[in-house]
């Protein structure tokens, strides 16, 4: 555990680094150097971290652990599955982020459905009996959003249902679908291809890029999030992670707290970035 508090000592807002200090740090893992080959940075600093900087004295209390997946016999296990970037301890690891943000009544958007186990995370974290909370769900593939709409039929209740709007435009056009006067408080991007799909039709540079600018214009629920899942391993994913932290490293740090989670020896393993709002 040691390990990640240095990883995060220094962070500039509490409240931003602490919800994903807190994340990772309520593993508690009993070894820090298995945290060692990760680290999160933050994009927008001038602050860099380094985990070999001294170890201040903190008072963060661990929250409570829950284990939800099952056939993991221990948090060695676990922990050993973060590091290798084993992608449902990593979905865990982000949907743990996302609800320490969200709240139910919330709005919040999936700007990649895909085959729609973000969307459907999403509407769990939003549901409540006001009726408030909206998820909305676009995918430029009709497929995707078929997909999407039939896991969301399967899953939830028919009035759980009716909170999901999806649609079948470009993300850089979310604007043209979330109303005006409904303050978002998280997008999640989730880049690349669709699993299972057509690996050509993939997410760009260019309209990730216009994505992200339109996802800042509608954050406007106050400490909202813009979560992303970066694919590198396939060409173009690079650039467009560098599209990523170059649109992160220009916001504010005054408004903004952007920080990247990478496997520093698993070069294509896919990277967290996640840009709290103040
Ligand atoms: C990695 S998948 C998303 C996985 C999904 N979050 C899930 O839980 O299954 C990426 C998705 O982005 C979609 N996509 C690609 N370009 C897009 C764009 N410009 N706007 C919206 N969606 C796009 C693809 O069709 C694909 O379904």
């Amino acid at each position: 555990m040691s390990g990640l508090r240095r990883c995060c000592y220094g962070f500039p807002s509490r409240h931003c680094f602490a919800t994903v200090h807190q994340t990772l740090i309520s593993y508690r893992c009993s070894d820090s150097r298995l945290l060692l080959p990760t680290t999160a940075s933050p994009l927008n600093s001038r602050h860099p971290i380094s985990v070999s900087a001294p170890l201040k004295k903190r008072s963060f209390s661990a929250p409570a652990v829950d284990y939800p997946l099952s056939g993991y016999r221990s948090r060695l296990t676990f922990w050993l599955g973060i590091c290798r970037g084993r992608r449902r301890q990593l979905k865990w690891l982000i949907c743990r982020v996302w609800r320490r943000v969200v709240q139910p009544g919330d709005t919040v958007v999936d700007a990649t459905c895909g085959n729609g186990h973000d969307t459907l995370e999403m509407v769990k974290m939003v549901a409540d009996e006001s009726g408030r909370g909206r998820v909305y769900g676009l995918d430029i593939q009709k497929d995707a959003l078929d997909t999407t709409s039939s896991l969301l039929n399967e899953s939830l209740s028919p009035t759980e249902r009716e909170l999901v709007k999806l649609s079948g435009i470009c993300h850089s056009r979310i604007e043209e679908i979330v109303p005006e006067n409904s303050p978002v408080r998280l997008v999640a991007f989730n880049l690349g291809y669709l699993p299972g799909g057509n690996k050509n039709i993939i997410t760009v540079p260019q309209t990730t890029r216009l994505a992200l600018d339109a996802a800042k214009r509608i954050l406007l629920a106050p400490r909202g999030l813009i979560s992303l899942v970066v694919y590198v391993g396939h060409p173009g994913g690079r650039e467009e992670l560098e599209a990523v932290e170059g649109f992160a490293s220009g916001l504010p740090a005054d408004e903004w707290s952007c920080c990247k989670f990478q496997m520093l020896n698993r070069p294509s393993a896919p990277v967290l970035v996640f840009l709290f709002k103040r």
